[in-house]
């Protein structure tokens, strides 16, 4: 290897201070207070390097992709295309033909539910889900549900917030065919063992999915390792733009699918009495993509790697250790998942106190966080809640910004007696 190769394989120290100045909006101010942004489990923010791509796209190399000769559409096809090499490389994915970009986490479930679903599934076969799951990895298999007549099951969670492994077990049987499941919970930040509930399936004949819509930020990902079937991304979450993202799947899976939308990019031939489709990926990219965003979002990929995956899961679970331990201390706060396995999502409650009223406060002290079902109300029913104020963290944040959230949280508590 020489020098410059050897340089360019040495990690930059895990500097939050510096993390930081790559933010642009972390510098301004609310209601004249600094900033404290605690709601990066929503939508996390932009460095200036995803910012510039985007700007530099849309100034200089923009055009449409995969149809155009000329050399404007050459370099964007290019660029377009090494962001699935990116993407392949953040998961470790085989290979580049595994990814297929979609607008989010949810037309990523939503492209496996219609199209492996009815391909594979017939009445009464199941499809375990968790409580855990967010909305997007509920209602596209009950949409599936009414069209094939499968039966969805749910493994529970304990009071702490982690899954039911014996219950799981139980669950299991021949008639299972897919377990679909979260990496890491947006509500509790519970992190499943995810590796062992695929070898589980995988040991019934059942295939996986796994969302990883909050885990790809947080922590290293490894799909050839945790051998499962489809993988699920969200670029908004990872410092990339909104409405971007792609979806792993196993190469001799998605050859077996039908494409789930038709259009432009997805064909090899169309007459109007018989249509051949593309390859894949290409086969489940219909229309024109987020073309800009795609490009960016392969910066924020490249951002996340070269800071380190495995130094922002070490970087966050300190601030969200500290953040439980602070929280703890103010008697009026309950935190909702407790689970061993977490990563940096902390939803809690003050007293009898609405989480609303509690998200309206700590907005005056400049502190954002996200207050709600957080769009999974199956695990607040479960929890017997209606609703959690929820700080996550992302690589930007402080114990500093703990502290803020901390003070803010008893203000609430004084104004609330
Ligand atoms: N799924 C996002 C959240 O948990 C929007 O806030």
């Amino acid at each position: 290897m020489n020098a410059v190769a050897a340089a360019s394989k040495i990690k930059r120290p895990f500097d939050v201070a510096r993390i930081r100045a790559d933010f642009p909006i972390l510098s301004r101010t609310i209601y004249d207070k600094p900033l404290v942004f605690l709601d990066s489990a929503a939508s996390a923010q932009k460095p200036r390097t995803v910012i510039d791509v985007l700007s530099r796209t849309y100034e200089n190399e923009y055009a449409n992709i995969h149809r155009g000769v000329y050399y404007l559409s050459q370099k964007t096809t290019d660029a377009f295309e090494a962001a699935r090499e990116t993407a392949r490389r953040l998961l470790n994915a085989r290979e580049t033909r595994e990814i297929v970009f979609v607008r989010g986490g949810t037309e990523a479930i939503n492209l496996v539910a219609q199209s492996w679903g009815p391909t594979n599934l017939k009445a009464g076969d199941e499809v375990v889900l968790t409580e855990l799951e967010h909305h997007s990895n509920i209602v596209p298999w009950q949409l599936l549900r009414d069209r094939t007549g499968i039966v969805i099951r749910a493994i529970p969670v304990d009071e702490t917030g982690a899954l039911d492994l014996g219950a799981y077990a139980k669950i299991l049987n021949p008639r299972t065919k897919l377990v679909a499941v979260t990496h890491c919970s947006n509500v509790t930040g519970t992190v499943p063992p995810v590796k062992e509930i695929t070898r589980m399936a995988h040991a019934q004949g059942a295939l996986v999915l796994v969302d990883g819509c909050q885990s790809a930020p947080r922590l290293t990902v490894d799909v050839q390792d945790l051998d499962c079937d489809f993988y699920v991304v969200t670029g908004h979450k990872l410092y990339g733009p909104s409405g971007t993202g792609f979806l792993y799947g196993k190469g001799e899976l998605l050859d077996a699918m039908p494409p789930y939308q038709g259009g432009g990019g997805m064909i090899r031939r169309v007459s109007f009495e018989k249509t051949e489709y593309a390859e894949v990926p290409h086969r489940f990219e219909a229309g024109t993509p987020n073309i800009a965003g795609t490009i960016g979002l392969a910066a924020a990929m490249d951002y996340v790697m070269d800071l380190g995956l495995d130094a922002i899961e070490r970087h966050e679970a300190k601030v969200l250790d500290y953040a439980h331990k602070r929280l703890s201390e103010i008697n009026s706060v309950r935190i909702v998942g407790t689970a061993k396995e977490k990563a940096s999502i902390l939803s809690f409650n003050i007293g009898e106190v609405h989480p609303h009223d509690v998200g309206t406060i700590l907005d005056r002290e400049g502190v954002a966080v996200r207050v709600g079902h957080h769009c999974a109300q199956p695990l607040m029913d479960k929890l017997g809640l209606v609703a959690t104020v929820r700080a996550s963290f992302g690589v930007y944040n402080t114990m500093e910004d703990v502290d803020a959230l901390c003070a803010a949280v008893q203000k609430v508590q004084r104004f609330f007696g």
